[in-house]
C-alpha cells in the first residue's frame, strides 16, 4: 500500500478528526495519548526529551492501554550551536539569584545537553507506532526512509508556507501547520513565523497536496470546525488537554492555568528557543539565554527544584493564547467537547 493510501486509511479509521498535539516534558503522558486514541482520535506521545530506554518504556505503556493507532514525536536533529565561555557565564549569572533563592548550588551545564536523535529514532523503530511526527526542522533523508520502510506515516511541522513546501519536497505524508497562538515551542525553524492558524491552513492546503493538520488556539468544537472548513483534514489540540485528568501537568501549573490571571508571552528564557507560555518571573528575568538546547539544559535543575517546591514561577508554563478556555476532566470528556 502506498503511503498516500495508508494516510487515507488512517484518516478513515479515526472516528474523531482530532489529534492530541505532542507535548514533551511530562505533560503528554502515555495515559493521555492512549486515552485520546481510545476515544477515536490520534494520541501523540511527546518523546523528545526521553532517553531511548524511556522511549521504549513509554511506547509499551501506551500499548498496554490501547491497540489503536498513535503517534510518537521527536525533535529533528540540529547541529549543536557554538557557545562561548562568556555567553555561558552571562546566562549562569542571570539564573544564579533564582538558584540562590531555592538554596540550590549555582547553575552549571550538565555533561549532556541533548538526547541523541539517532538513538531515540532507533528506539522508536524497535516498536514502530502508526505515525511519527517531528518538529524544529527537516529530517535527515535516512530517517525518513527508515520510517517509511517500517510502515510508519510521517508528519512534519511547519509555521509558514515555505517550511511546508520544503517538508513536502522531503516526502512527508502530512504536515502540522502551527499558528502563532499555539502553546509550547514554535515547531518550525523560522521562529518569527506567527501566522494565524486558519490563514496558514488555507495557504498550505491550497499550495501543497499534503494533508494538513491545523494546530494553534483550537479550544472549542467551533474552532475545530473552522479549521476543517479552512481545509484541514484533522485538528490538533494541546492547550485544551493541559487540565486533562490523564495529563502530567504539575499542580502549580494547573493552578496557574485555572486562575487565568497571567498573559501568555513568547519567551526564550527556559530553553533558548521561542515558545509560548504563561508569564513568570523567569520570563521577565532572563535576557541573555543561551541558544537551544544549551539553555534548556542549563535551566533543567531549576525547573525540577521549582516543581518540587511548588513554585509555578520557575516552571515553563507552556500554554496557548486560548488557555482560559481549557477545561478539567477526562480526556474522553474533553474530546467530546471538542468534537464538532
Ligand atoms: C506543554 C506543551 C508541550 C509541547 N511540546 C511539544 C513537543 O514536544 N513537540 C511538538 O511538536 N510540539 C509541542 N508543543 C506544541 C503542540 O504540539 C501544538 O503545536 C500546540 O499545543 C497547539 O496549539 P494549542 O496549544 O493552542 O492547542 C507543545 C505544546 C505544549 C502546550
Amino acid at each position: 500500500m502506498s503511503t498516500h493510501s495508508r494516510w487515507a486509511a488512517l484518516r478513515r479509521h479515526l472516528q474523531v478528526p482530532l489529534v492530541l498535539a505532542p507535548m514533551a516534558g511530562g505533560v503528554g503522558t502515555p495515559a493521555l495519548a492512549a486515552a485520546v486514541s481510545e476515544a477515536g482520535g490520534l494520541g501523540s506521545l511527546g518523546a523528545a526529551y526521553l532517553t531511548p530506554p524511556q522511549i521504549r518504556e513509554a511506547l509499551a505503556a501506551v500499548r498496554a492501554r490501547t491497540d489503536q493507532p498513535f503517534a510518537v514525536n521527536l525533535f529533528a536533529p540540529q547541529p549543536l550551536p557554538p557557545v562561548t565561555a562568556q555567553a555561558i557565564a552571562a546566562a549562569c549569572a542571570e539564573l544564579a539569584p533564582f538558584h540562590a533563592a531555592l538554596h540550590l548550588p549555582p547553575p552549571t551545564l550538565p555533561p549532556q545537553v541533548q538526547e541523541d536523535f539517532g538513538a531515540q529514532l532507533h528506539a522508536v523503530l524497535a516498536d514502530p507506532p502508526a505515525v511519527f511526527s517531528f518538529a524544529f526542522g527537516r529530517l535527515p533523508p535516512g530517517a525518513l526512509n527508515a520510517l517509511h520502510a517500517a510502515g510508519v506515516l510521517v508528519i512534519g511541522t511547519a509555521t509558514s508556507l515555505p517550511e511546508a513546501q520544503l517538508l513536502a519536497q522531503d516526502g512527508v505524508d502530512a504536515v502540522t501547520v502551527q499558528g502563532g497562538a499555539a502553546g509550547g515551542h514554535r515547531g518550525g525553524w523560522q521562529e518569527d513565523a506567527l501566522a494565524g492558524t486558519l490563514t496558514l491552513t488555507r495557504q498550505v492546503t491550497q499550495a501543497t497536496r499534503l494533508p494538513v493538520i491545523a494546530a494553534g488556539g483550537l479550544m472549542t468544537a467551533g474552532d475545530v470546525q473552522a479549521a476543517l472548513d479552512a481545509g484541514a483534514t484533522l485538528a490538533a489540540c494541546g492547550t485544551a488537554f493541559l487540565l486533562a485528568d490523564e495529563a502530567g501537568t504539575p499542580d502549580p501549573y494547573r493552578r496557574a492555568l485555572q486562575s487565568g490571571e497571567r498573559q501568555t508571552v513568547l519567551t526564550r528564557a527556559y530553553s533558548g528557543r521561542t515558545a509560548r507560555g504563561l508569564r513568570t518571573t523567569l520570563t521577565g528575568g532572563v535576557h541573555s539565554p543561551l541558544p537551544f538546547p544549551w539553555q534548556n539544559a542549563l535551566t533543567r535543575s531549576l525547573r525540577a527544584a521549582g516543581a518540587q517546591a511548588g513554585h509555578a514561577d520557575l516552571l515553563s508554563l507552556w500554554a496557548g493564547e486560548g488557555y482560559r478556555q481549557a477545561r478539567a476532566g477526562s480526556a474522553a470528556q474533553i474530546m467530546a467537547d471538542l468534537t464538532p
